[in-house]
């Protein structure tokens, strides 16, 4: 098989001489991040209080939705997302389908929502849930699905809203990685019920740690407060802000007091004021970042057609904008080399990479207790082999894209012609 020519750009070439670096992530932390960090320590009020409220109105705002509720990790965003169905009757048999791919954290918050996992097998194309597979996986005991937008790419969002408004259920977008993303002009977490993004340091608007839920009742963000701060029955903000207002008019009645009245099981995840800081920050920045991100990220999918058929990765469709996160590789059939070859020439090279997750049923071991088979979800458990992701962050430029490129020619070269 012989690979198309490769044309390199004279300054690409330049760089592509020498070895460079291409880390997987970054985080920004501009000016205004360390003010707001010092004001707050100034003032001693640095746990959840009105830094957190301002940056959860700015997320809110960003996305066009009327509520957003802050956590300490993605993680937790996820399960508070889908432990709130337990105020409209959930109990622990109650399933949410989940896709089998995805960061290990998706299935793990279902588990941490005292709910159960039903996991569909991916398409291999987007790496997302395989719409056409979820409907025979609904049961009566179906609650919610959690689509998840994998590296930014979305989940294909309208037969999924279709399907659940027909059987009634809820949907949680997993956009822990779809910050930026647009599904038919709608952002993700504005699609769903709920939306919940992670706020770790390799995502685009980054609290260091950190999560946000958002969503268009104010039911669920009521509940969602209760939930972060151990369930609590009062969600005024003097029982769940640090705020100087410390004075709730509905704490003492009827002989109890509604401060440490606790009606739902909850959990401890409030994201505090220094971390707060750090995301306001990042607001002012997300439209830079979102540009940077994603003139990286097409330059490498608009050139990745060369390496067929040994390598494939996502395209972008016309009626999307993928969030871009970062850049997911798979190592077709066609190959005669291994994902592990592949990925450590790139890191010898100077070429971060991650795997791209794997089938968490049957190929996460901590998941082995649900009794799953290998080969029920062969799609995901070939990228569980075969897949892996690099950075397209914005410390990172077209240089750096091209040098990505260039390494896997070089590889393919050595190994494939
Ligand atoms: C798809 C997905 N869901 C959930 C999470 C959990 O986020 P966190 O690491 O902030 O807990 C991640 C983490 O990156 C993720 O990639």
């Amino acid at each position: 098989m012989v690979l198309r020519s490769v044309r390199l750009t004279a300054h690409a070439q330049r760089n592509a001489m020498s070895k460079m670096k291409v880390p997987f992530g970054t985080i920004s932390i501009p000016p205004r991040a360390k003010e707001l960090i010092n004001e707050a320590l100034e003032i001693k009020r640095v746990s959840c209080g009105r830094m957190v409220r301002q940056f959860e109105e700015g997320f809110a705002k960003l996305l066009g939705m009327p509520h957003a509720v802050a956590v300490a990790t993605g993680t937790d965003a996820d399960a508070l997302a889908l432990a709130l169905l337990h105020d409209f009757g959930a109990t622990p048999e109650s399933e949410v389908i989940i896709p089998a791919l995805s960061f290990v954290a998706t299935g793990n918050a279902v588990l941490h929502a005292r709910l159960t996992p039903k996991f569909v097998d991916i398409d291999r194309k987007t790496l997302n849930i395989d719409v056409s597979k979820i409907e025979a996986a609904i049961t009566e005991r179906t609650k919610a699905i959690m689509p998840v937008h994998l590296m930014g790419k979305p989940a294909d969002m309208d037969p999924i809203m279709d399907i659940a408004a027909r059987y009634n259920l809820t949907v949680v977008e997993d956009a822990a990685e779809a910050h930026g993303m647009l599904y038919k002009g709608k952002p993700a977490g504005a699609i769903g019920h709920l939306g919940a993004f992670s706020l770790y340091v390799a995502h685009i608007i980054s609290t260091i740690e950190g999560g946000i839920i958002t969503c268009r009742s104010e039911e669920h963000a009521e509940i969602l407060i209760s939930l972060r701060s151990h369930g609590r029955g009062c969600s005024c903000p003097s029982c769940v802000l640090s705020t100087t207002q410390s004075y709730c008019a509905k704490r003492f009645r009827d002989g109890q007091d509604i401060r440490f009245t606790f009606p739902r099981v909850g959990y401890s995840c409030k994201m505090n004021e220094l971390e707060a800081a750090v995301g306001l920050a990042n607001i002012d920045v997300y439209e830079d970042i979102v540009a940077t991100r994603h003139a990286n990220l097409k330059y490498v999918l608009d050139r990745f057609e060369r390496f067929a058929p040994f390598l494939s990765t996502i395209t972008e469709e016309s009626w999307e904008k993928i969030g871009p996160h970062a850049i997911p590789v798979v190592v077709n059939e066609a190959a005669s080399f291994t994902r592990d070859e592949l990925a450590s020439y790139l890191e010898q090279n100077g070429v971060e990479t991650r795997t791209l997750f794997a089938s968490m049923p049957t190929q996460c071991p901590g998941f082995a207790y649900l009794g799953h088979q290998l080969g029920e979800f062969p799609v995901a458990e070939y990228m569980g082999h075969n897949g892996f992701h690099i950075g397209c962050h914005h410390d990172l430029g077209i240089a750096e894209m091209e040098y990505f490129l260039h390494v896997l020619d070089k590889f393919l070269t050595e190994r494939q012609s």
